[in-house]
C-alpha cells in the first residue's frame, strides 16, 4: 500500500510520537489543570511542553498565546467567530478551503462582510488586488499560506505588511505549511496562526492551535469547564485557558509535542527539500504522460501537493482505480474547497490529488507515475 493522502492527514507518523502517547496515557493520564495531586501536574507539564514547543518553532514569546484545538477548522472558527463583529469587513482569496468560507458566509448572517480577491488560474494571488479590495470598514484579512488543491503559496509577508500598515489583523491558516515552511508571527505580522496538529507538524487526528498575538481580543467559542477561577460565574480572561474550555486531548497533544520535537531533530530545511524532490519527480513523471493535465503553479517553491486530471475522466473513479488496482491511496474530489475549484475551472470534475510527506520514497513516487500512466492509456 502507497499512502498520497497527507494533505488531509500524515500517515505515518514517527515511532516517538506513537510511544509518548501511550506512555502518557499509561503513566500521566490525570486531568491537567483540574487538580494538585502529582499526576495532574504531570499531565499538565506534558501539555506546556508541547506549547513550548510550538511558541518555538513559530517564534512566539509567551507560549500562553497558544491554544489547543480539536484541528485547523476550530482554530479558524474561533478566530473569525471569536473576533469579527457585525459591521466588520474581511478580505480573503479565491483559493481558501471551507474552514474559512463557510464561517465567513455564516458570520455575513449577522452583518459581517466579506470579498473573495481572486486568484489567478495557477491558484496565485496578486497582492496589489488585496491592497485594491481594501474598504473603509476592513477589519481582517485571511489567506491560506498554501492551496490544500494545488499547493501554491499565497503572498503571506506582503498581505501581512498591507495589514500591519492599514492597521488590520491577519490570520493566517498554515494547515499545508506548518511543519514544512518556516513561519515566523513576528516577520511576517501574523496575528492568528491556526495550524492542525496532524499533517505536517506529525501529531495525531484530534489536534490543532490558534496563536493569538496578545492584544488581539476574541471571544470564546466554548464556555466553562476550565478548572481556573471556578468560585465566578464569568469565563476567567487567563490564557490560554480562555479558550480551552473542557478537558483538553492531553494524549494527543503529547503526540504533537513529540511531532515537532521530531521535526526540530530532523530540520524543516531537510524535510521541505525531500518532499520537494519527491513532488518535481512526480509532476515531472505525470507531465510526460499523454491525457495528463496538471494544476497549480508548475515551479517551487510550493506544498507538497499535486492536483491532476486524466483527460476529461471523473477524479473520483481515478481515485477508485489507484486504490482498487494499484492500492495506491489519493483523494479525488473537491478537497472542502470549492472555491479553489472554481479558480481552477475544475468544480465538475474535481482533481485527483496527491499529498507527500517526509515518509514517502521515491520508488512509492515511480509507482504511482506508473499506475497513472497504466490508467492514462485504460481510460478515455
Ligand atoms: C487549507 C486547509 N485549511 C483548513 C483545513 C482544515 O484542517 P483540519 O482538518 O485540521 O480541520 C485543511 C485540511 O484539509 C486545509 O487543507
Amino acid at each position: 500500500m502507497i499512502y498520497l493522502d497527507n494533505a488531509a492527514t500524515t500517515w505515518p507518523k514517527p515511532p516517538a510520537v506513537e510511544k509518548a502517547m501511550v506512555e502518557t496515557l499509561r503513566e500521566k493520564g490525570a486531568n491537567p489543570g483540574r487538580g494538585s495531586h502529582r499526576l495532574s501536574l504531570a499531565a499538565g507539564r506534558v501539555v506546556y511542553h508541547a506549547r513550548e514547543l510550538l511558541a518555538g518553532l513559530f517564534n512566539v514569546d509567551d507560549p500562553s498565546r497558544v491554544v489547543f484545538t480539536l484541528n485547523c477548522t476550530e482554530a479558524l472558527n474561533l478566530a473569525l467567530k471569536g473576533f469579527l463583529k457585525q459591521g466588520d469587513h474581511v478580505l480573503t482569496s479565491g483559493m481558501e478551503h471551507n474552514s474559512v468560507i463557510r464561517p465567513l458566509k455564516a458570520l455575513s448572517a449577522f452583518g459581517v462582510e466579506y470579498t473573495v480577491v481572486p486568484c489567478n488560474q495557477r491558484g496565485e494571488l496578486n497582492p496589489g488586488d488585496l491592497e485594491r479590495a481594501l474598504q473603509p470598514n476592513t477589519r481582517l484579512i485571511v489567506l491560506n499560506h498554501a492551496s490544500n488543491v494545488t499547493g501554491t503559496l499565497l503572498p503571506i509577508a506582503e498581505a501581512g505588511l498591507l495589514a500591519r500598515r492599514q492597521g488590520l489583523a491577519f490570520l493566517v491558516d498554515a494547515s499545508q505549511t506548518a511543519g514544512i515552511f518556516p513561519i515566523d508571527v513576528e516577520a511576517l505580522n501574523i496575528d492568528l496562526l491556526a495550524f492542525p496538529g496532524h499533517k505536517g507538524l506529525y501529531g495525531p487526528p484530534g489536534t490543532g492551535g490558534l496563536y493569538v498575538r496578545e492584544g488581539i481580543s476574541l471571544i470564546p467559542l466554548r464556555y466553562g469547564g476550565t478548572g481556573s477561577q471556578s468560585e465566578s460565574e464569568e469565563q476567567p480572561e487567563i490564557m490560554p485557558e480562555m479558550f480551552e474550555s473542557g478537558t483538553v486531548n492531553t494524549v494527543g497533544i503529547a503526540g504533537l509535542g513529540a511531532g515537532v520535537e521530531f521535526l526540530l531533530q530532523e530540520g524543516l530545511d531537510r524535510i521541505r527539500e525531500h518532499e520537494a524532490a519527491l513532488l518535481e519527480q512526480l509532476r515531472s513523471g505525470l507531465a510526460a504522460i499523454p491525457g495528463m493535465i496538471i494544476y497549480g503553479p508548475g515551479r517551487q517553491p510550493q506544498a507538497p501537493v499535486l492536483s491532476v486530471n486524466i483527460r476529461g475522466n471523473d477524479s473520483g473513479e481515478v481515485a477508485f482505480l489507484l486504490d482498487r488496482i494499484y492500492q495506491i491511496c489519493v483523494r479525488a474530489g473537491l478537497h472542502c474547497a470549492a472555491l479553489a475549484h472554481r479558480t481552477l475551472g475544475t468544480t465538475k470534475q474535481g482533481t485527483v490529488r496527491f499529498g507527500i510527506s517526509y515518509f514517502n520514497t521515491d520508488e512509492e513516487i515511480r509507482q504511482a507515475i506508473e499506475a497513472m500512466s497504466g490508467l492514462s492509456s485504460e481510460l478515455d
